[in-house]
């Protein structure tokens, strides 16, 4: 086996090796794909100035999210059905964040259960990804086992009242193998999407199970249900975060969900000042979509710093910035590569970059890493 020394390597390798329905499902965004592409390009276009003569010798990228520590500002995104990539699936993630001390979330849609993962790694900071089902027994169901199983929060996606259009699912018509299942549900809603069908089989499972009636309400009402925290995953405008913040949530993942709801929604990066200007200061707001690289983490982290300034010119002692960067598709790659111990190389090769340019760029901590550090390429041409 060939070693891999970026994200990209794990990248061409998955390619090669996963079968098409499972690869298709993994890469694909919706519609032309211009907003899965425009997340990787939004990077490319900033820039990155670096400081020197900072004594960089010791350096540390441990960060706090919701007042626990993480080894790392870089955690697991939820993804669905792991298993696919490799036969350990969510087990095999977890345990690798356990080793490296940072934040796993796991899918509602997952391939394992809850109380499987818990069990497989009950030292990392484990968060639980919620879909709410239309049958609300089912997703009070789903908090409570999350809650008891050791969970530390509860990241409800609300970009999903429909999944978007994958064109390939829908030509493939993909399905799960029967053997694996949705483990955290009994009868269909844990063996639909290994039922053969037209259309994408995961397209079809939420138009008919989730709930697309939602409203903020019920992100209150949530709220009564459990002593977790509750994050909201999948902002992408400014509104919508004061809202998030009216309601009382702990937390923001301004997410696009990796490109696979709307085409042509902008870049979660280029949104990201936008929702740190209007909610910074009074609520955790943590990042993810295109990240494949440690420069982009780094950018994210730059970007997402922008309210500390602001608040030390207001005084203001509760200093919020974005702490944690979440990665979805580099981790299937790691899963596909070799399982746990790949995903465990796909967090080492990305911590060891990101080591790399902070002390070339005279970071030491990430709080460090300063907004004036990354600018648009526009600034160059002014
Ligand atoms: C996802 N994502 C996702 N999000 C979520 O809230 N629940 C889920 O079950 C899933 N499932 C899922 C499956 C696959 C195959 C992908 C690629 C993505 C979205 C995910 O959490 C995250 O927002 C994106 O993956 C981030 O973009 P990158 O890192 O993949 O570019």
């Amino acid at each position: 086996m060939y070693t891999p020394v970026c994200i990209q390597d794990f990248e061409t390798h998955a390619f090669k090796v996963l079968p098409k329905g499972t690869l298709d499902y993994y890469k694909s965004g919706a519609g032309q794909q211009l907003t899965l592409a425009n997340n990787r390009t939004a990077f490319s276009k900033l820039r990155i100035r670096p400081r020197c003569l900072r004594n960089v010798r010791t350096r540390s990228l441990s960060t706090t999210v919701m007042g626990t520590k993480a080894a790392l500002p870089f955690g697991i995104a939820p993804t669905a059905m792991q298993k696919l990539a490799h036969p350990d699936g969510e087990l095999a993630s977890a345990r690798a964040a356990e080793k490296m001390g940072t934040i796993f979330i796991l899918s509602t849609i997952s391939t394992t259960s809850i109380e499987d993962v818990a069990a497989a790694a009950p030292n990392a900071t484990k968060w639980f990804q919620l879909y709410i089902y239309k049958d609300r027994e089912v997703t009070a169901n789903l908090v409570k086992r999350a809650e008891i199983s050791g969970f530390k929060a509860i990241v409800v996606t609300v970009d999903s009242p429909m999944f978007g259009i994958r064109r390939d699912d829908v030509r493939n018509n993909f399905k799960m193998p029967p053997h694996i299942t949705l483990a955290n549900f009994v009868g269909e809603k844990a063996t639909s999407v290994s039922k053969r069908q037209s259309g994408s089989g995961i397209g079809n499972y939420v138009a008919s199970l989730f709930d697309a009636s939602l409203e903020w309400e019920d992100i209150r009402s949530l709220k009564k249900l459990t002593t977790l925290p509750i994050m909201v995953k999948g902002i992408l405008t400014k509104e919508d975060a004061l809202k998030a913040v009216e309601i009382g949530v702990s937390a923001i993942v301004v997410s696009n969900h990796g490109g696979r709801q709307i085409d042509s929604v902008p870049a979660s990066i280029e949104v990201l000042p936008e929702i740190v200007k209007a909610v910074g200061s009074k609520v955790e707001i943590y990042f993810d979509g295109g990240v494949r690289e440690a420069v982009d983490v780094f950018k994210a982290l730059a970007l997402g710093a922008k309210m500390v300034s602001l608040y030390l010119v207001s005084n203001y002692c509760k200093v919020f910035f974005i702490s944690q960067v979440f990665m979805g598709r580099p981790i299937l790659w790691g899963l596909a590569y070799n399982g746990e111990e790949g995903v465990t190389k796909v967090l080492k090769v990305l911590k060891s970059e990101l080591e790399n340019v902070m002390t070339i760029a005279g970071c030491r901590s990430i709080s460090d890493i300063k907004p004036d550090m990354v600018v648009h390429e526009s600034y160059y041409s002014r």
